[in-house]
């Protein structure tokens, strides 16, 4: 039977060259893809040929390609020659000193989400508060308060925001930024405001039953500052207020459930 193939990356590293031990052991056809990059971050001393060359020497199922994985065409060539059944992907810069003072650089934002919301969101009592909560008070259900009196507070944001500000991000990209992404103080709103306001909307009083125990690490209040974002990207706003959203939201579900709606 035809052995099969694998290609590790990294191969001349720590695990990439153990994989390639590991696996020829085991039968397989090892083909690694290696740059001596280590030589690179770190000097001499992090030059890995010796481990190249003994793998080389001990592995005669083992197959070296000096290609850089950052070479795409290189990789995709390699991918095509080789058609491997499996892929160990090891090859990285490793020391975390050395990523703090010498950056990759890619244009890359980490979102840091408070309650996002909107009318396609398929709330349920675990995730999707507003959702949810709307959701009770179309279909006459009892939503549990749990503890803080029902005054705990969340800044809501609508999904139809969050793209706009990825739309944003993406035409015009920094590096490595982190941004909170949330309504802000103005779109904030606690559970009993929330009741008052979708009873407004639909004419259906909330029925509610109060637990008097806060769900576990649950916070009080929680706003987002959206200093940082709107500074960056001087376009991007809040568009969709909360009672716009509720409207939304209550009209999604009346469309998803028509015959429950009142
Ligand atoms: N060793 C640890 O203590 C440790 C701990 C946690 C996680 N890790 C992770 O495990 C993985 C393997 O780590 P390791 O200890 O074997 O690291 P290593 O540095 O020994 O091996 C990585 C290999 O990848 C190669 N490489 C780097 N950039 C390359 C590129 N652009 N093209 C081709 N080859 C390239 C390097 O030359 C090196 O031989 C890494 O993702 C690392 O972050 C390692």
């Amino acid at each position: 039977m035809a052995s099969r193939r694998l290609l590790v990356t990294g191969s001349g590293g720590l695990i990439g060259s153990e994989v390639v031990e590991g696996f020829a052991a085991e039968g397989w056809e090892v083909h690694g893809l290696e740059n001596n990059q280590r030589a690179d971050f770190f000097g001499p001393q992090g030059d890995t040929r010796w481990n190249v060359d003994r793998l080389r020497r001990e592995q005669p199922r083992y197959q070296h390609h000096s290609i850089d994985i950052r070479n795409r065409p290189g990789v995709m060539d390699l991918f095509r020659e080789v058609v491997p059944h499996a892929v160990v992907h090891t090859a990285a810069q490793p020391s975390h000193d050395l990523a703090a003072s010498r950056p990759f650089g890619l244009p890359t934002c980490c979102l840091r989400g408070g309650c996002l919301t909107g009318p396609n969101h398929t709330g349920v009592e675990l995730h999707g508060f507003l959702s949810y909560l709307i959701r009770c008070n179309l279909e006459g259900r009892t939503y549990r308060i749990f503890g803080y009196k029902g005054k705990q507070v969340r800044d809501n944001i609508h999904s139809r925001d969050v793209v706009q500000f990825m739309l944003r991000f993406v035409a015009s990209p920094r590096v490595a930024e982190v941004y909170n992404l949330g309504g802000g103080r103005a779109n904030s709103v606690s559970i009993l405001e929330a009741f008052d306001l979708i009873a407004a909307i639909s004419g259906k009083p909330m029925q509610s039953e109060y637990v008097d125990q806060p769900r576990q690490g649950d916070h009080q209040c929680y706003l987002s500052d959206l200093t940082k974002m709107k500074a960056h990207y001087s376009g991007w706003t809040i568009t969709k207020d909360i009672p716009t959203t509720f409207q939304e939201i209550y009209q999604s579900w009346r469309k998803r459930a028509p015959d429950r709606a009142g």
